[in-house]
């Protein structure tokens, strides 16, 4: 018999109409007589009834019937007895009574029920093909689907093509580690698994496509993370003849049409915006989440002459971009309440931020009734009590965390304990989604270790056009260069980064003064990126772009803590799949024919 529907299809319009239906045993409930089942499949759940006196012999075959046994059932929807009415389930008002049963497979005990709680992730990695049955993560798979589709729709129509990149291809440098792939038929050499298409949707651009996109798999061998995957997929796009106005208006759109249609809600547009200097100003992180109330105050001028070392050194010392020093303060309204345990804790929290320490106000009254309980406030002049108090804002009962250091590692401890305050105290308030893009990036980055400059999207993006000229002129000096602003822009999504893009450089001599920037001599740069330096010199039409991370962006719409639960197979912290237990060693033979010899071998 073939199937007539799925189970959460069977509603009241069914009554007294013949069904057939497949699918998995959820439960089975023998009430010394009649036998219920709950028969599910990926729709949900419909109660099927055995009645000893109607059917016997199907009654006689439901008793073997066991967990996640496969069953195809025929019967007659019927309507359930009120007393045995289900309002928590859609299909609650109506049963199934059984007139034929055939059991297609059996199914071992599972090694975990399916609607058990806390079950470790290693074992549901391990079993994901159960762990998937759940309906948590068929609600989270389906949701992915919709998404895509709406994706993909929305982009046909605005006129996109969807172009497949390669996987096997060069290093495309978005700041990890590759992958690589070795070659079996050039001795030696490697290919390395995309970390973006980036390059090549650009090449596409020079070809003339004008509009492309990929739902894309990237490969990034880098520190995981509850957000971070080693592959992982974006909703990558690029198109000619822009500005950043249209890109991010696109993306809007993008947005606006996936809350539409997956959510069913209406997205306020325009997305509301902070250019990455207020962000870091008023939030010490470059991806803030505005329902999070609190803020950063910058007290650096008020702390210039102060009797506390600590801050008066931060307040004057010199230095470039993160490098400078900076007194900065966080009030939390009502934050007195906090114990002292708290306060510790919240000390040695930011310290794994870099922070020396965490000097702290409480207000139990006004400073001139000595009602300010602090370490610190004996050193603290009238004048800079009142500093204190009318740039804060801060009122009786309040707390103020202070921090004083290199700006980078001020913004970064202040920035994550505003972010750790807002989740402990429950501050969080107004819409679920709250977004933000974050613009005028600084193009480069001073990396210490490499004592050399880095990108901070990626080498191809455009300077503004205002600080082009800046560019221009300043040779390698660090005090000019660390002011140049990107025509970048990231989209924030509750705190957490969903999409970054920007206008590219289509200009061959500014991309190599780029790369020399970058410390990527000439040779290097022809040998990695002539490809690139090449096409630009063959009529590059302007062009930009952006990459949403769409396991980050379904995650956080469906609420759930990792990306791992928004992947149909998932790697673990350790890059590891627990399931078919990838990485794996190889058969010496396979190692040989790919010239490879490893100095690692197994036990
Ligand atoms: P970017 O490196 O910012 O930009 O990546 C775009 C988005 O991809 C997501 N993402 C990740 N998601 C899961 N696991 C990871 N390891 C991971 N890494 C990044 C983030 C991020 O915002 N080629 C550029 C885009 C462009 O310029 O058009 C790029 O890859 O949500
Ligand atoms: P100390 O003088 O080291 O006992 O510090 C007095 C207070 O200042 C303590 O609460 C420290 O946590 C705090 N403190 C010390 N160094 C810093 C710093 N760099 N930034 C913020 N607070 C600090």
């Amino acid at each position: 018999m073939k199937r007539s529907g799925y189970c959460n299809e069977i509603r009241e319009h069914l009554l007294g109409e013949q069904v057939t239906l497949c699918g998995w045993v959820n439960s089975r409930r023998d009430h010394g007589g009649v036998i219920f089942i709950d028969l599910r499949d990926r729709t949900g759940l419909v109660q099927v009834v055995f009645n000893p006196e109607r059917q016997p012999q199907v009654h006689r075959q439901a008793h073997g019937l066991r967990n996640e046994y496969v069953l195809r059932v025929c019967g007659a929807v019927v309507r359930r007895p009120a007393e045995t009415a289900n309002p928590k389930l859609a299909t609650g008002q109506i049963e199934i009574l059984a007139e034929s049963l055939e059991v297609l497979n059996t199914a071992q005990q599972l090694p975990f029920q399916l609607d058990e709680e806390g079950v470790g992730e290693a074992i549901r990695l391990q079993y994901r093909f159960l762990d998937l049955r759940r309906g948590e993560m068929q609600r989270n798979l389906q949701f992915r689907h919709r998404v895509m589709q709406t994706v993909r729709r929305t982009l046909d129509e605005a006129g996109f093509l969807e172009v497949e990149t390669p996987m096997l291809t060069r290093s495309t440098p978005e700041g990890a580690r590759d992958y690589l792939v070795p070659s079996r038929v050039n001795p030696g050499q490697f290919y390395a698994l995309p970390q973006s298409p980036q390059l090549f949707k650009q090449l596409l651009m020079i070809a003339g496509y004008d509009r492309y996109f990929q739902i894309a798999r990237c490969f990034r061998d880098e520190d995981l993370r509850a957000d971070r995957q080693p592959e992982f997929t974006q909703i990558d796009l690029e198109m000619s003849f822009v500005q950043c106005e249209d890109v991010m208006a696109l993306a809007e759109g993008v947005i606006g049409a996936v809350f539409r249609e997956a959510l069913g809600a209406e997205l306020s547009l325009p997305i509301p915006r902070l250019t990455y200097a207020e962000a870091m100003d008023r939030y010490g992180l470059d991806a803030p989440d505005l329902r999070n109330p609190l803020h950063l105050v910058d007290l650096t001028e008020s702390m210039r002459q102060t009797g506390f070392k600590v801050f008066a050194q931060a307040a004057n010392q010199a230095g470039s971009r993160g490098q400078h020093g900076m007194v900065k303060v966080l009030r939390v309204p009502g934050g007195a309440q906090l114990t002292r345990k708290q306060i510790d804790e919240y000390t040695e929290f930011v310290g794994i931020y870099g922070a020396k320490g965490l000097a702290w106000i409480k207000l139990n009254g006004p400073w001139q009734e000595d009602g300010w309980q602090s370490p610190i406030v004996k050193f603290f002049s009238d004048a800079e009590k009142e500093a204190i108090r009318t740039t804060t804002g801060a009122e009786v009962g309040d707390l103020l965390f202070f921090g004083a250091d290199r700006a980078s590692i001020v913004n970064e401890s202040l920035g994550r304990l505003r972010v750790k305050l807002g989740k402990d105290l429950q501050l969080l308030q107004g819409a679920p989604f709250s977004f933000v893009w974050v613009t005028e990036f600084p193009l480069l980055d001073w990396d210490n270790e490499s004592r050399r400059h880095v990108a901070v999207h990626h080498p191809f993006t455009a300077p503004m056009q205002e600080d082009r000229e800046q560019l221009d002129q300043s040779g390698m000096e660090e005090q000019f260069l660390d002011k140049v602003r990107s025509q970048a822009y990231d989209l924030v999504l509750n705190g957490t980064e969903i999409g970054g893009g920007s206008i590219r450089i289509h200009d061959p001599k500014l991309q190599e003064r780029m790369l020399a920037l970058l410390g990527i001599g000439a040779e290097e740069a022809e040998e990695k990126f002539d490809f690139l330096l090449k096409a630009l010199e063959y009529g590059a039409p302007p062009h930009g772009g952006l990459a949403f991370g769409l396991d980050r962006l379904v995650a956080i719409l469906l609420g759930v803590e990792s990306i791992r639960d928004v992947i149909a197979f998932p790697k673990t912290q350790k890059a590891g799949c627990p399931l078919t237990q990838a990485p794996s060693f190889v058969d010496p033979l396979q190692l040989r024919e790919l010239h490879l010899r490893t100095t690692q071998v197994q036990k």
